[in-house]
């Protein structure tokens, strides 16, 4: 018998879903501190050109053991609101290590990070106009439009013309006429393709238009190419991975390039957030119910789109696994000898509550338990307390095996906290 993806990489270490389960509550976020390592790894092999930089995209996932752990491992930061850099400084990273890349942020926000001395990044001429009146005579950074996209769902591509984001690289003589008005000193440059490739021919691209944007602009000191480095959500399908090996040559070849181009070293950034944490994370869940309606085989459970947003919001699919407490079986569509096609529904009150649509799984009883993979990037930071639910906890697979939480459970006082 096959064995499935939680076993066969060891993610529950000396524990197992029902001990997690009972010890923590239900629904439960569990990370694997070996696997999130081993990708951050990946993601830092990528150069070896001594000023190649990763800042971790903490949007994908805010949790402030993951953030330590992620800056242990040589990673830097992005941050995209005021209170991803109150976190970020908690975690240990210096104002130095961190890009606010801003969007549409008030000018209390942008002073926010400039009283910290952390960089700015503006991504419309009237955003550099907003920053030069604060900050007359600063360092700034500029996002374009590398005008070239790529991503998992429209929602999510962002470069092209149909994205909010990026200054259009056309406007570049208003850009300096601004930069000239404030005396700002550009020092960088970023962009942001759009969110999961598992193939790199669009980041290739867009790294082009970032370099054919950099040479009309003289002394920057970096380049920020953005994140997107996709993951296979359909593992059990064989579903093949970014060869991240051959995108990383190309992307070094890259590098190298530009700078005997400019005959200097300048520091070359990327911004991963899904590459490294998505597939750390499992989400845990019960079976609560089974029922057939009109033909129609439900699967009952405790996760809402409250505790994971991705599938009602873009579609997305996450391979499942069933875990039976009774016999410590892990099934999944590979190894169980009965199946069932299930609608895969939380508790939320809303029909469009669906984490999976006629799914195949293994046939299912009430008291099994749920396991969502590759849940570790956007899950859990997009929860919410809908329906007045609780968010769940986090837990910590370590290095050795033991389980340690790392951000408790919402409580109901959680909920009425803010009520005056
Ligand atoms: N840099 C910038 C400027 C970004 O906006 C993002 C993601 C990243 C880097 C990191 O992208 P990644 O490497 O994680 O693909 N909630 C969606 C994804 C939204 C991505 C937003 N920006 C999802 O669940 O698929």
């Amino acid at each position: 018998m096959s064995k499935s993806y939680t076993e066969s990489t060891y993610f529950f270490g000396q524990t197992n879903p029902a001990e997690l389960i009972q010890k923590y509550g239900s629904p439960l976020y569990v990370y694997n501190e070996a696997i999130l390592r081993k990708r951050c790894r990946e993601i830092k092999a990528i150069s070896n050109y001594p000023k190649f930089q990763a800042n971790y995209s903490v949007k994908a996932n805010g949790n402030l053991t993951l953030l330590r752990i992620i800056r242990e491992e040589g990673f830097c930061a992005d941050a995209m609101s005021p209170g991803e850099i109150y976190v970020e400084e908690m975690a240990g990273f210096e104002p130095q290590e961190i890009l606010f890349i801003s969007n549409n942020v008030s000018p209390e926000e942008m002073r926010f990070a400039i009283d910290r001395n952390i960089l700015i990044s503006v991504d419309s001429l009237s955003q550099l106009e907003q920053y030069g009146k604060l900050n007359c005579g600063g360092k700034i950074c500029i996002r374009f439009n590398p005008m070239v996209g790529a991503g998992h769902n429209a929602k999510v591509i962002t470069g092209g013309k149909n994205t909010k984001f990026g200054v259009d690289p056309a406007a570049i003589p208003e850009v300096k006429a601004i930069l000239e008005k404030y005396q700002l000193k550009l020092i960088g440059i970023n962009q942001h393709i759009g969110s999961l490739f598992l193939e790199g021919s669009e980041y290739l691209q867009g790294m082009q238009a970032a370099l054919a944007v950099a040479r009309q602009f003289t002394d920057l000191e970096f380049i920020d190419f953005g994140g997107g480095f996709g993951i296979p959500y359909q593992k059990q399908d064989k579903q093949s991975r970014l060869d991240l090996k051959a995108l990383g040559h190309q992307i070094h070849q890259i590098f190298i390039d530009y700078a005997t181009e400019c005959g200097r070293e300048l520091t070359f950034k990327i911004e991963p957030g899904r590459y490294l944490v998505a597939e750390c994370g499992i989400l845990l869940g019960s079976v609560t119910a089974v029922k057939s309606n009109f033909g129609m085989h439900y699967l009952g459970t405790d996760l809402g789109f409250n505790i994971l947003q991705r599938p009602i919001l873009y579609g997305s699919y996450h391979d499942l696994e069933l875990y039976r407490p009774q016999t410590g079986e892990f099934l999944d569509k590979n190894n169980a000898k009965e199946l069932t096609t299930y609608q895969v529904v939380g508790n939320i009150c809303e029909s469009g509550d669906i984490l999976a649509e006629n799914r195949l799984l293994p046939t299912a009883q009430t008291g099994d338990i749920l396991a969502v993979l590759d849940a570790g990037a956007y899950g859990y930071c997009m929860a919410s307390n809908y329906n007045n639910r609780l968010r769940p906890a986090e837990v910590l697979i370590t290095t050795d095996g033991r389980d340690i939480l790392i951000r408790r459970r919402d409580s109901l006082q959680d909920l009425v906290r803010g009520f005056l």
